[in-house]
């Protein structure tokens, strides 16, 4: 495995793919799942830019307190700048497997993106339902990556380029084994749902074209150790530009929302 590296130019590129219209909507439907409530106490873990954080400091108002924690030092930072208005909000740099705060000092725990990329989910997850009080809630979304629907002129070589991605996570198929992960780790399951990013069509700005060009940089970066030529993942970005320029280009993966309960 080698994971992506979250430093500057990757918080930004974050930054910039999650003020898409997708992304966006994906923040409405948690916001939806969660139900922050005016006064709540709220830990994001892996708060990365801050966007989701910002939208719970605000829905808990002056009197709550929203904590985002990261453990790369650029989403932090972009995050301290997002949120340095709202006097209820901090952010700190912090491991998923190891989270500073006494026992049930949360109303809610909301974690988007993050746990696919952490190896030891037992200890994740333990660390989430010791801090939560009792009663309170979890949410937690990722992404499956087998879940990709993606048009290509050469599926072959799609799946090759597609396993060279797989590697920048612990776990690309987290959220098959989640729901029994977190009821080993105590919580009850409330809801499960999908969240899809679907472009079926070409949108320059779109979570698909945001996550093409990751795609495209960590998989000519690390081809190598797959086996694959640089050649052939650019081959691969090519077609996909050519695909666009006939008005066939076709993207969709599942993003997948646990809500549990302590
Ligand atoms: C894809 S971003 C998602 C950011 C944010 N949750 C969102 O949905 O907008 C993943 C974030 O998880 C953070 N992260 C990854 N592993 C982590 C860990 N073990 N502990 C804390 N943060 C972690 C990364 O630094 C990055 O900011």
């Amino acid at each position: 495995m080698t994971q992506l590296v979250f430093d500057e130019a990757a918080a930004k590129a974050v930054e910039a793919m999650y003020l898409t219209p997708d992304v966006v909507a994906q923040r409405a439907r948690v916001l939806e799942m969660l139900t922050p409530k005016p006064g709540e106490h709220i830990l994001d873990i892996g708060v990365g830019p801050g966007l989701l954080a910002y939208d719970l400091a605000r829905l808990v108002g002056d009197k709550g307190r929203v904590v985002g924690l990261d453990n790369a030092a650029a989403m932090v930072a972009l995050a301290r700048t997002r949120l340095a208005q709202l006097k209820q909000a901090e952010c700190v740099e912090g491991q998923a497997t190891e989270l500073a705060y006494p026992d049930a000092s949360f109303d809610a725990v909301v974690s988007t993106q993050v746990y696919e990329y952490v190896a030891d989910m037992p200890r994740a997850l333990s660390e989430l339902y010791r801090v939560l009080k009792l009663g309170g809630r979890a949410l937690i979304l990722d992404t499956d990556w087998r879940s990709i629907v993606w048009h290509s002129s050469d599926n072959a070589r799609m799946d090759r380029v597609l396993a060279v991605w797989d590697d920048h996570l612990a776990n690309p198929h987290l959220p098959a084994t989640l729901g029994p992960l977190m009821q080993r780790a105590g919580f009850a399951i409330r809801r499960v749902e999908i969240v899809p990013m679907l472009s079926a069509h070409y949108q320059p700005v779109s979570y698909a074209a945001g996550i093409m060009r990751a795609i495209h940089g960590f998989t000519r970066t690390n081809a190598a150790r797959h086996g694959l030529e640089t050649q052939e993942v650019q081959a691969w970005f090519d077609d996909q530009q050519q695909l666009i320029a006939q008005g066939a280009f076709f993207f969709s993966v599942n993003r997948y929302v646990f809500v549990g309960t302590k």
